[in-house]
């Protein structure tokens, strides 16, 4: 099958309404299957993401050696312990996937064979010197390409094998910008190494890594924003965790909002990841006088999982313009395309500050939101470290380009679903490194969304 290149999104003339299962959260995706990876013995994971991003994780595991199986829907890895990776015959491609990247970064840090990281397009753009550092203060011999005018480096990573029987070394770094990626990065060579790993953030970023290698026995603690991980006395086994991964609050926030963006809906989504770290969406919307109602299902894989019911319970719609700064920009970094969607219907000026990182995701999103923003009609201004949009009604005729980015196209449909006449959404391939079945659901609610090969 052609990859779908464009949607058709007309606006909604009835509420959405209906309940759905979501895919498993791609973050916890990553973290489970390379943890497995790493355990004494097998593990069973379900609900796994079907989008590419964990697969180029799956498969940069299979290329060190890793057997991976799956059988009716269930990915079955065999765990080959600490000391048990095998040279990569050629170089590692993650695609789009900066998660697949960097975290894998930190495990090759530590191995005793050379190896090579690359990606797409892309990914061989964005900065990489916030692990490379670190590591080699660490004793890693890892470099990047430098790039002068950003004075970062980028990939392709290049790893040179640690000499002989030398070990990387203890390491106590103040990250200079929360970043989930770059503590899981760190924490992952700190199991190989002699001597600790304490790590503090300016504010906690997404946990999963913490919950989910302290479950599987590794001397990991934590406290608010700061991480210890002290090997000494260890033996270093990690206990198989086999789990169904919790659906990814990500691609529920896109319907949530759209939830919310048309009048009378009712929607909710089930089994979604409730953790904290990754639920400040919710809060910015309850801000704005909407929300979703979370109905608790328990637990999987260390995750707290729920259900999320929007338009039950009166959340009621959008009556105030959106705040997005501070520790909630943290817990919503990846959630603000959908909240733009959402400002760009409120009343106001929304105002989203502290974001200067969704400069390097998989577009410059501060640059592609405003522009999708404009191209309905509505007003919006990028500022130093964010965006500002002013809400109105949104124009019909508009047309989107994704940039290559799945989070700008999802909420360009999201939005189209109050427009005033047809939106076409351009080049949205991308969306499957995430979310491929995004269109099918959003159509089972009750929209209209045409897909085009
Ligand atoms: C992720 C961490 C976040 C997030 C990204 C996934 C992760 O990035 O934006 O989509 O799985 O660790 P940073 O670590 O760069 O903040």
């Amino acid at each position: 099958m052609n990859p779908p290149r464009r949607w058709r999104v007309r606006p909604a003339t009835k509420p959405l309404r209906g309940a759905f299962d979501l895919p498993g959260d791609k973050s916890i995706g990553h973290r489970a299957l390379l943890f497995a990876a790493l355990a004494n013995g097998p593990t069973t994971l379900r609900n796994l993401s079907g989008g590419d991003d964990n697969l180029r994780t799956r498969a940069a595991l299979e290329s060190l050696g890793v057997r991976v199986v799956e059988r009716d829907g269930a990915v079955t890895v065999e765990g080959v312990g600490l000391g048990g990776l095998r040279a990569p015959g050629a170089p590692i491609d993650c695609g789009n996937s900066g998660t697949t990247m960097r975290l894998l970064a930190g495990v090759l840090a530590a191995q005793p064979f050379a190896s090579r990281l690359v990606g797409d397009a892309s990914l061989m753009r964005r900065p990489m010197g916030r692990v490379t550092r670190p590591l080699r203060n660490r004793g890693a011999r890892i470099e990047g390409v430098i790039d002068p005018a950003r004075r970062d480096e980028l990939p392709p990573l290049d790893i040179a094998p640690l000499d002989g029987a030398k070990r990387l070394f203890e390491l106590e770094y103040a990250l200079p910008v929360a970043s989930a990626q770059v503590k899981s990065c760190l924490l992952l060579s700190g199991l190989w190494a002699d001597g600790t790993t304490t790590l503090r953030e300016p504010t906690l970023s997404r946990d999963h890594t913490e919950r989910m290698l302290a479950a599987m026995g590794a001397p990991l603690q934590t406290l608010g924003p700061a991480v210890h991980l002290d090997p000494a006395g260890w033996d270093g086994a990690l206990a198989p965790l086999s789990f169904d991964v919790p659906g990814d609050p990500s691609s529920a926030a896109f319907f949530v909002v759209a939830a919310h963006v048309v009048p009378g809906s009712r929607v909710a989504a089930r089994g979604v990841c409730t953790n904290p770290t990754r639920t400040g969406f919710l809060e910015v919307l309850r801000d704005q006088g909407g929300g979703a109602v979370v109905a608790p299902k328990g637990e999987r894989g260390g995750e707290p999982v729920g259900n999320l019911h929007v338009g039950v319970g009166d959340t009621g719609t959008l009556r105030r313009a959106a705040r997005v700064g501070g520790e909630l920009a943290v817990r919503s970094i990846d959630e603000v395309p959908a909240l733009v969607a959402a400002a760009a219907v409120s009343p106001g000026e929304s105002r989203f500050e502290d974001l200067a990182e969704l400069r390097v995701k998989e577009s410059d999103r501060i640059a592609a939101l405003v522009a999708m923003v404009r191209a309905f009609g509505l007003g919006a201004d990028a500022t130093d470290d964010g965006l500002r949009v002013l809400g109105g009604r949104p124009r019909g005729g508009a047309v989107v380009r994704s940039e290559g980015d799945h989070r700008i196209a999802m909420a360009a449909a999201v939005l189209a679903l109050a427009a005033a006449g047809e939106t076409v959404i351009d080049d949205v391939a991308c969306v499957d490194t995430s979310f491929p079945g995004f269109a099918a659901i959003l159509r089972g609610l009750g929209a209209d969304i045409e897909v085009e090969s």
